[in-house]
């Protein structure tokens, strides 16, 4: 049984009811997810072949504090970093360290500041210099199921729909998603209530409802959507090794589908965008 709680008067830990948010929460929620996205579209300046994952986390970190917010990974549950810096099959949690980055790899940067208490969570894939083809293509599909994704939300449908939506495109692409991983509530709670899957069927999962608020971040893989964590801990990478992508934005139900406050200001995350 799902229950539904308000915001407003609900305490603050995972109960796994679904808190529905007020016009103020929305404000909030837009600031810090505006900011991470500010974040995001800086970084596609700084991320080129010989940088380090080091210094994008460090820049992450310092663009933060200059704008008042705390990067929400920072000491969450052991975790070190300021950001996640997940390269070619690396899925996701990607510790960033002092290698540089190498021309051809692609990653993804994962950024979630904490501004006024609101999480905004958001993460894109940056092509180190020119990328492959098969790269290319591995970056449109998966911005792709992020879209129809969002696309599918609106209250009343499922999260299913959700799930839905991004497996059958990934698949008649001939692409994987992965399972193990999954969008999820925030809002003042980093992962809240509910889990938005991935995949699955459009009468499966809670119904969504008006003042929702949650994370859809697909991750999609060239080849067989198993993972494996390393053992850092955290590392997910495929079994097979084969390349893997994710695009993440914090999206916010309305009466008339949703609003997605991680959007950048720019138009800058879209996989296409270069400068
Ligand atoms: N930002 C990630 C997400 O989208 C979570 C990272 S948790 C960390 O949910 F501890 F790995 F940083
Ligand atoms: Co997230
Ligand atoms: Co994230």
């Amino acid at each position: 049984m799902v229950t539904y709680i308000e915001a407003l008067s609900a305490p603050m830990k995972n109960t796994g009811a679904i808190r529905l948010y007020g016009a103020d929460a929305f404000e909030g929620m837009r600031k810090a997810c505006q900011l991470t996205a500010r974040c995001l579209d800086e970084l596609a300046d700084i991320v080129k072949p010989g940088v380090t994952t080091n210094e994008i986390d460090r820049f992450v970190f310092d663009f933060g504090r200059m704008n008042d917010a705390l990067p929400a990974t920072l000491n969450y549950r052991g975790y070190r970093k300021s950001s996640c810096t997940s390269i070619n099959h690396v899925v996701c949690h990607g510790i960033p360290d002092d290698k540089p980055l190498r021309e051809g790899e692609v990653v993804n940067i994962d950024v979630t500041y904490i501004l006024d208490g609101w999480h905004g969570d958001s993460s894109r894939m940056y092509p180190v210099g020119e990328i492959k083809r098969a790269a290319e293509r591995l970056l449109d599909v998966t911005y792709e199921c992020l879209l129809r994704g969002i696309a599918a939300v609106r209250p009343g449908a499922r999260t299913g729909a959700i799930g839905h939506a991004i497996q059958a495109y990934a698949e008649a692409e001939r692409c994987s998603v992965v399972r193990d991983f999954c969008g999820h509530g925030v809002g003042r709670l980093f992962h809240d209530a509910p889990n938005i899957l991935h995949y699955g069927q459009v009468n499966e999962g809670p119904e969504l409802r008006e003042g929702m608020i949650f994370t859809i971040e697909p991750m999609i893989n060239l080849g067989r959507p198993h993972v494996k964590v390393l053992s850092d801990g955290w590392t997910a990478v495929t079994r097979d090794r084969s390349l893997s992508a994710q695009y993440e934005h914090t999206v916010g139900v309305t009466a008339g589908g949703c609003e997605i406050f991680t959007l950048s200001p720019a138009g800058l995350d879209t996989p296409g965008i270069r400068r």
